[in-house]
């Protein structure tokens, strides 16, 4: 059986890629704040299970807590094949450095890197005692790779993101498990954070219009799309390039 950890199931891309994944055999563990309970009814529907964590991912404790109750489930099962998909995200706060208040960069940076690396860690200790292949997968932002007036909280922790991704890949070939780590550059989504971003003033955030055109003019891609390209690179665990940044732009 195959099970896929996904972060951010309540809505936009997460709760496609757990559709997507239900829909093709998949056993699905959501961890989100809020539940979504049409993910519940797709998997009686297609013979598989959807289980649901409600975690705010910037609570180490239970992000720590939670993700070793997963992890022990699993690992106990007959599992084929772990996906551990790391889909939530806040592109807040937006806003230039010095109006960014302590509380708001300590949960970025929590819910973006920190709850990633945490579980990420607790799933690599526990498939090396038993050799069930495990394929993390973290979905970044093209601010990674450049810089956007309002988005500095955003671009580092997607950047810290890709190169964590990287180091794992490298580290997991070297170790020759079969572990394996992805990043997924999904391009712009209509989503409820490109709401967030295009109510935005454009004191916090130079690019606001641009982003007001892109659903004006229907550039924002729908998430089920995107989400299929995720699931066609995934089904075949052998042929994923370990340490690979694959992005929906190149694919589409
Ligand atoms: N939309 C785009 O154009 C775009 C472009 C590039 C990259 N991305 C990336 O794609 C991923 C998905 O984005 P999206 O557009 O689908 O975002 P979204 O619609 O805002 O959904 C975000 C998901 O993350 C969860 N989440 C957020 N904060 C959380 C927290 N503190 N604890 C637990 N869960 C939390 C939310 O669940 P709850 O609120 O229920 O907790 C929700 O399920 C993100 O990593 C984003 O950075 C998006």
């Amino acid at each position: 059986m195959k099970y896929a950890v996904i972060t951010g199931t309540s809505r936009g891309l997460g709760a496609s890629i757990a559709a997507l994944f239900l829909k093709q055999g998949v056993n699905v563990i959501g961890i989100s704040r809020n539940e979504n309970n049409e993910l519940a009814n797709l998997a009686d529907e297609n013979n598989v299970t959807y289980q649901h964590y409600t975690c705010h991912l910037a609570n180490v404790e239970k992000v720590d807590k939670v993700f070793s109750i997963i992890s022990d489930q699993l690992v106990r099962k007959q599992t084929s094949c772990i996906y551990f998909i790391h889909n939530a995200g806040t592109v807040n706060p937006i806003n230039t450095a010095e109006n960014y208040t302590a509380e708001a960069i300590d949960s970025h940076v929590h819910v973006n890197l920190i709850a990633p690396m945490i579980a990420s860690s607790i799933f690599l200790k526990a498939v090396k005692k038993c050799n069930i292949p495990l394929i993390n997968v973290y979905v970044t932002s093209g601010a990674a790779n450049r810089s956007v007036y309002g988005w500095s909280a955003y671009s580092a922790t997607k950047a810290g993101l890709n190169r964590y991704a990287r180091t794992l890949a490298l580290e997991q070939e070297e170790l020759n498990t079969n572990s394996k780590a992805i990043i997924f550059d999904p391009s712009i989504m209509d989503t409820g954070m490109q709401n967030e971003i295009r109510s935005t003033s454009k004191e916090a955030f130079q690019d606001v219009e641009q982003f007001q055109q892109y659903k004006r003019e229907d550039q924002l891609r729908n998430t089920n799309t995107v989400a299929e390209v995720l699931i066609d690179i995934l089904i075949e665990p052998a042929v994923i390039e370990n340490g690979k940044y694959y992005s929906v732009k190149d694919i589409l």
